[in-house]
């Protein structure tokens, strides 16, 4: 494990490697708790990831696939929820990544600071909601999984990460900026938003095109996100495409995403990494005669986040929710287009407004 990680002050995670200990009687885990008086984080708590971790139609079709306990140890961390997930379900195992997991330790409250008022006996420390902290769960490699019992174990971990967020972000340009300033923004300070977010994508990454004589260049950047995008889950990638409707068999397409292969060990491990790092510009360049149709025909150009193995699932893998985000979706009337370097021509710019970033 990275030097970072074992940083990790107060508050402790197993990692996916076991359940959680919160040390409080199981009648005081559930969120239901906190929500009375804590209205507000608990209302935004409840619309994030972090309350969906359990619930979301997408980890539930995967889990289905694979129902290993190390998923539940990140998804639905408590013992109690391990246990409720043993007998086929529950409402604390439906909380996901509740309060407590988070919030209490040896049956003690955990936070970086103590509030004038507080009812709780704190346990106030500076590591509370670092990187590291998020790390418990947020960062991890490729498990190395046991088949050989009668039940699948996960034991421990290859050397190739799996899920690389708070390694990207500590490389990265954005290091100084912590996790919780960008993610836990919002007035109650539990939305957590992030891919599911459509003003966090726009403020992930902006988009511009310019022509240079017969070719396209569409620039990408990572201009407000901590660390690459995607980051996260390994299925996220990002698709630009761009076609003429006149030629549509003649599609562009580029992939930003991860891809993997079977490591000696059992594993996998990450053998091509086209995601975007903190601050990376990334021009593409697309011949226009590669697109076919007439020099004078618009040209279609869409930017999508796949949070999914499969854009468009097949019969049977179907999912209520959407399988990707809309970045970004244009015509581009060719004559309109500004040359690239021109100045004061700006090109076209599919970005929305990226103030506010820290
Ligand atoms: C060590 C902790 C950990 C373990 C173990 C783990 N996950 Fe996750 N998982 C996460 C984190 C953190 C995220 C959030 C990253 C993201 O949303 O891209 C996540 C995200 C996901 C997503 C994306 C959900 C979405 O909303 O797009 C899926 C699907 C998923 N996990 C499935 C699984 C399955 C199935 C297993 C077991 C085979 C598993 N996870 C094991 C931590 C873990
Ligand atoms: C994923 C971990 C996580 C979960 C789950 C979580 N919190 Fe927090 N909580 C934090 C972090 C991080 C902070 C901010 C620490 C800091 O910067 O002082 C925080 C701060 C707080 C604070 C201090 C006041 C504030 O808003 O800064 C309260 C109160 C609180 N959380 C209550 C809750 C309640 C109630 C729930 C469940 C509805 C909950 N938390 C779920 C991580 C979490
Ligand atoms: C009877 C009301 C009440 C209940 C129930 C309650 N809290 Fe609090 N809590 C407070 C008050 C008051 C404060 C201090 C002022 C503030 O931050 O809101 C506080 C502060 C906190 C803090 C910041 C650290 C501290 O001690 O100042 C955290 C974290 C927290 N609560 C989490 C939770 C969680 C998690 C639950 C549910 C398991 C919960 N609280 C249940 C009233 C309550
Ligand atoms: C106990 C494990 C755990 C801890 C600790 C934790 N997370 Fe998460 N987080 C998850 C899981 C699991 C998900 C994925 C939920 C899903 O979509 O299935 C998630 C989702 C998220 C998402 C949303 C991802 C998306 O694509 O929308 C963000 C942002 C996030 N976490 C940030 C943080 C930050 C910042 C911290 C530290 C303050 C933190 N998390 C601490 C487990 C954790
Ligand atoms: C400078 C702001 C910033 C910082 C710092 C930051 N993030 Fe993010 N994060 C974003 C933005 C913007 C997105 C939306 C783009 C995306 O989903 O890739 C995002 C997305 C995510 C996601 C969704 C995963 C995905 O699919 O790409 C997770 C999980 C996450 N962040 C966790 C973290 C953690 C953990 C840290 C600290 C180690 C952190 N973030 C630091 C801005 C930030």
């Amino acid at each position: 494990m990275s030097p970072l990680l074992v940083l990790l002050a107060g508050v402790t995670f197993p990692q996916g490697l076991a359940p959680v200990d919160s040390g409080a009687p199981a009648a005081e885990l559930s969120a239901q708790r906190c929500a009375g008086c804590h209205t507000g984080a608990h209302a935004e708590w409840q619309e994030s990831r972090h309350g969906r971790a359990w619930t979301n139609a997408i980890f539930q079709r995967e889990f289905r696939q694979d129902p290993l306990d190390w998923c539940v140890h990140c998804h639905a961390p408590l013992r109690e929820q391990f246990t409720e997930v043993g007998r086929g379900g529950g409402p604390l195992a439906d909380e996901g990544v509740t309060c407590a997991v988070c919030h209490l330790r040896d049956g003690k409250m955990q936070a970086r600071t103590a509030r004038p008022g507080s009812p709780h006996d704190t346990v106030a420390s500076a590591g509370f909601g670092s990187p590291a902290f998020c790390g418990g769960c947020h960062q991890f490699n490729f498990p190395l999984i046991d088949r050989s019992g009668s039940h699948p174990r996960v034991a421990a971990y290859s050397a190739h990460p799996m899920q690389d967020t708070v390694a990207q972000h500590a490389r990265g340009s954005r290091a100084a900026v912590e996790c919780v300033q960008c993610h836990a923004a919002s007035p109650g300070g539990h939305a957590f938003p992030g891919g599911h977010d459509p003003a966090m994508l726009a403020r992930a990454v902006t988009l511009e095109v310019c022509r240079a004589g017969g070719r396209l260049q569409v620039r990408l950047e990572n201009a407000g996100a901590g660390h690459n995008v995607p980051t996260g889950d390994l299925h996220r990638h990002l698709v630009l495409r761009l076609w003429r409707s006149t030629a549509p068999e003649r599609l562009h397409e580029t992939i930003l995403g991860r891809q993997f292969a079977a490591a000696p060990d059992g594993s996998k491990r990450t053998v091509a990494d086209t995601t975007l790092r903190p601050g990376e510009r990334r021009t593409i360049p697309v011949p226009l005669s590669a697109l076919g149709g007439a020099a004078g025909d618009p040209v279609r150009l869409e930017l999508r986040f796949v949070y999914t193995i499969d854009e468009f699932p097949f019969r049977g893998r179907e999912l209520p929710v959407p399988t990707y985000a809309t970045v970004a979706a244009q015509e581009i009337d060719l004559r309109g287009l500004a040359a690239c370097g021109a100045t004061g021509g700006a090109g076209l710019r599919a970005s929305r407004d990226a103030r506010g970033i820290p």
